[in-house]
């Protein structure tokens, strides 16, 4: 974990000027009702969009992290606005836990997570994130052990089609996966444009087949392999189901996702950490079942952006935002819903 303490100009790591746009900025600010004196973690960080305005719209303080080490000219710039209202922390979101504790903070008022990659990310040829550019397999958001090079050149067949299908719903994964390995046999795959043109060789047709389809045939599967290298849904996962005991009552979690995958595992979080606590059991004690969820929908169950932002942005139009409360019930334990061990067998199985 890396505190920031470097400042640098506001450009990507191509040297061009960056320029990033908040998604769903007005609906943040609403969700997270910002108090004055209050404390707010943005979790995704990024180029600082949302963890600006905060700042800005409210006499708070904020914590944010990211796993990018590139966010830290950007959170450098709002240490000198700001001061000691704002820190910064180079770090996986799922240690926010462990960062609360370190700061002797007991409690939040409210957590932020705009999930997916920043625009300095995908502009970035150099990262790998992008079929629409070449450059190296990388696809690394922060300082993680597997690229997607590992991913695409040394995952078995069985494997690297069970990714594609699970982290990409693409409905051909098997012979994406096939492809793939029959390439690289003869040479390994190095760069997006090499791994773009297979995928577009072996589907593109069924994807020109079917009207209104609009994603370009490489889309699912970079987007599977982003989400191994990343270890993403873990992520999630993992910090959802550790909040509750981080959050005053009337704190709120607020997400926002990108594809159907993460939005659904959201969700089922939301879902579970809002119900009943403990009614779905028919084998528990029945006066458990009158305790109500540790948390509650304040407001619709999720929200999309405005026609006028997504002309204005176009990153915004698979955007939802999720938005849970803390109330003042007990916290149920054991959020188990998922067990990633399969992926985690899968990445030791590496040929
Ligand atoms: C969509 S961008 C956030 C943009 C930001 N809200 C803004 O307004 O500039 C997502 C950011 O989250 C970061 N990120 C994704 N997963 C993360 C994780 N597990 N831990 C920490 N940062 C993560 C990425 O590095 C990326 O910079």
């Amino acid at each position: 974990m890396l505190v920031i303490d470097v400042m640098m100009s506001r450009q990507n790591s191509t040297g061009g000027p960056y320029h990033h746009t908040p998604v769903m900025l007005n609906e943040v600010l609403e969700a997270l009702t910002l108090r004055g004196g209050n404390v707010y973690v943005d979790g995704t960080f990024g180029g600082g969009g949302h963890s600006r305005a905060i700042l800005e719209s409210s006499d708070c303080q904020l914590i944010a992290t990211d796993r990018d080490k590139n966010s830290i000219q950007y959170a450098e710039e709002l240490k000198v606005s700001y001061g000691e209202r704002f820190s910064f922390f180079i770090s996986k979101f799922s240690k926010i836990p462990d960062i609360l504790r370190d700061s002797s903070t007991s409690k939040v008022d409210g957590i932020l997570l705009d999930l997916g990659v920043s625009s300095f990310q995908l502009d970035d040829p150099k990262r790998g994130f992008s079929f629409q550019v070449d450059g190296p397999l990388d696809m690394r958001m922060g300082e993680n052990s597997l690229s997607a090079y590992d991913v695409v050149n040394k995952l078995k067949e069985p494997h690297l089609a069970e990714i594609i299908r699970d982290f990409g719903e693409e409905r051909h994964a098997r012979l994406v996966a096939k492809k793939i390995c029959e390439y690289r046999d003869s040479k390994k795959i190095e760069t997006t444009s090499e791994l773009s043109k297979i995928i577009e060789n072996t589907i593109g047709n069924f994807y020109k087949k079917q009207p209104g389809k609009s994603i370009h045939p490489a889309t699912r599967t970079f987007q599977a392999i982003r989400i191994l290298v990343n270890d993403e849904m873990q992520e999630i996962i993992y910090l959802l189901s550790n909040l509750t005991n981080y959050l005053n009552q009337g704190g709120r979690i607020v997400v926002i996702t990108f594809h159907s995958i993460e939005d659904r595992i959201v969700k089922n979080i939301f879902t579970h950490l809002t119900e009943n606590a403990i009614s779905k059991s028919r084998y528990e004690p029945s006066e458990k079942s009158i305790l109500d969820g540790s948390f509650n929908y304040p407001t619709k169950k999720f929200l999309i952006p405005q026609e006028s932002e997504i002309t204005l942005n176009s990153r915004s139009r698979s955007a939802k935002l999720r938005c849970i409360e803390r109330t003042d019930s007990l916290f149920r334990e054991n959020l188990d819903i998922y067990s990633m061990n399969k992926y985690e067998e899968i990445i030791r199985a590496l040929v």
